[in-house]
């Protein structure tokens, strides 16, 4: 990068300096994964005094008396005067504000760097990617607080409790379970949030990996003083929790907590997920941390990843048709801030319980006895396995006022973790985000998950509102005939120019079908390229 000498201005000491919005973007600059080299023109020495100087060989190799009379007289080398104008720019470099957990040298370092997607319902992550997970405590505060604030609000609301006796239905007991449960985070904070509400609890730990559940075990036995049931079993399969004093029978769960969620809130199937399992919830006052989450989307100019992208064509037809998991960062959004038309639009929703039970339809139209078996990772049991009432959704318009390019889509999640009960409250929700414009009012320096991008295979050309272009986004989460998978895609038109271009196929890459394997974070994918060539 080459700085010219007039734009530098002379500050009251007289000495050189930069405009604030120069200063701005060289520090900007100095956070890029690639730092560039400076290159100051123009701002001396001059011709003359380039001349003026000692001739360099002169005092590099001084004779042996110049040497013992300059050691006598203590006289130093000669050293030039440092050019004001480097001066100033050290000086800059030493005035740049710190790293924000989102700069550190090991977070840039996957700026636009492009990862397939976590698949954790199909594959069984490795240890250091739980320990990857672990780092982030942003994440797991605010889930702790969720699960504070729920315990706090049962006993205020003085709902009845799924392991009180029907003699004393409000007894303060809670039966807690952790769906997923990892390494065991979510336990741990489960387990200190009872206690700083002061609530005594049965708790419950569900895994599907045989690697994290031995991790459960031992952390049971050494942490947790053999406080929680350890439970190796697909959610979806688990019988249900068996309560101190009624082994003989199935009891129900107050509050169930997850974390199944994606880039893009429902894409590493959370949903499916807590379908299966929701039927063990207390009816109608049961909860789950998450208790909800949205998708997002903005249309993103992003010739380098589509570069990227283009480049591995050859060796992978599908790139194209693969929502990729990506610190994004050369990017331009192409769609602008307009009343009714936010720059980042929802795509849909899902909440948990799922209002309807679906096990009950299920059994009425089937009978009792049947039972649905999912070809993949386990049966849904006490779900009907049809996934009809998870197909979403959406037909958004978005503004552009320049015209440019839409390389694809980027795409972001939100999830309300607990809101509160009472009904005339004005607290707050408790949430996460990564939403470009709320995470640092939400979640600030969570860094658990990075974007999503879904690319367009033919790039699209809004044209500006005046000619009455924008572009108008229809994109849908389908139910699929096969049990297997999940289907999404997307036909994205700008008006007056074609009706529809660049639909890619998505869909064929979603969870369960996918040869290749990632993450959602970017240090995952060390872990992950590491064990499977990605
Ligand atoms: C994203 S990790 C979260 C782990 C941990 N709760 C945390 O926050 O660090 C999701 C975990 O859920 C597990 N999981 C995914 N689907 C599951 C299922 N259907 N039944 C049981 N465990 C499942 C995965 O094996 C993985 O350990």
């Amino acid at each position: 990068m080459t700085i010219g000498q007039e734009i530098f201005q002379v500050n009251k000491a007289g000495h050189p300096s930069l405009s604030r919005h120069h200063q701005d973007l060289i520090n900007r600059y100095m956070r890029l994964r690639s730092i560039p080299w400076l290159v100051l023109c123009d701002v001396g020495p001059s011709l003359e005094e380039l001349l003026a100087l000692p001739n360099p060989a002169d005092t590099e190799f001084p004779s042996l008396a110049e040497v013992s009379s300059a050691l006598k007289e203590k006289r130093r080398p000669y050293m030039p005067a440092m050019n004001e104008h480097v001066a100033y720019m050290r000086y800059l470099e030493r005035q740049q504000p710190p790293f924000s957990a989102m700069e550190t040298p090991a977070l840039t370092s996957f700026q636009d760097w492009l990862q397939p997607p976590l698949q954790p319902l199909a594959d069984n992550l490795e240890s250091a990617t739980y320990e990857v997970f672990e780092g982030d405590s942003v994440k797991y505060d605010q889930y702790e607080k969720a699960i504070t604030q729920a315990m706090v609000e049962w006993k205020e609301l003085e709902k009845p409790t799924a392991g009180a006796p029907a003699s004393h239905p409000y007894c303060r007991e809670l039966v807690v379970t952790v769906a997923g449960a990892g390494r065991g985070p979510l336990v741990t904070r489960a387990l200190r949030a009872a206690k700083t509400a002061n609530t005594p609890i049965q708790i419950w730990a569900l895994e599907k990996n045989q690697d994290a559940y031995v991790y459960l075990l031992r952390k049971n036995k050494l942490e947790w003083g053999n406080k929680v049931t350890v439970v190796k079993t697909d959610m979806r399969g688990w019988e249900g929790p068996r309560l101190q004093g009624y082994e003989d029978k199935i009891g129900k769960v107050d509050i169930l907590i997850t974390e199944l969620l994606g880039s893009f809130g429902d894409n590493e199937l959370s949903p499916e997920c807590l379908d299966g399992i929701q039927h063990h919830l207390i009816r109608p006052h049961g909860i789950s941390i998450p208790h909800s989450y949205t998708a997002h989307l903005s249309p993103i100019s992003t010739p380098r990843l589509y570069a990227d992208i283009s480049s591995r064509v050859v060796a992978d037809p599908n790139a194209f048709e693969t929502p990729w998991v990506v610190r994004l960062f050369a990017i331009d959004y192409v769609a602008q801030k307009a009343p009714g038309h936010p720059r980042f639009q929802q795509a849909w929703e899902f909440a948990h319980p799922v209002i309807t039970l679906r096990a009950d339809e299920f059994a009425l139209k089937h009978g009792k006895k049947a039972r649905y078996v999912t070809g993949g990772g386990g049966s849904m049991a006490g779900a009907s396995g049809s996934n009809e009432h998870n197909a979403r959704h959406c037909h958004l318009t978005f503004v552009c006022p320049t015209r440019g390019v839409i390389h694809g889509l980027a795409g972001f999640f939100e999830s309300v973790l607990y809101a509160t009960q009472h009904k005339k409250s004005d607290k707050e929700p408790v949430e996460i985000s990564i939403l470009p414009d709320q995470i640092d009012r939400k979640s600030k320096d969570m860094v658990s998950w990075f974007p999503i991008f879904f690319p367009l295979k033919v790039g699209c050309a809004p044209l500006p509102p005046h000619c009455q272009g924008g572009c108008v986004l229809t994109l849908a989460r389908n139910r699929s005939t096969s049990p297997k998978t999940q289907n999404s895609r997307s036909a994205c038109g700008g008006r007056r120019t074609t009706p529809r271009c660049g639909t890619s196929g998505w869909w064929r890459s979603m969870p369960g079908l996918d040869p290749r394997r990632g993450s959602r974070l970017g240090r995952q994918i060390c872990t992950a390229a590491a064990r499977s060539p990605v």
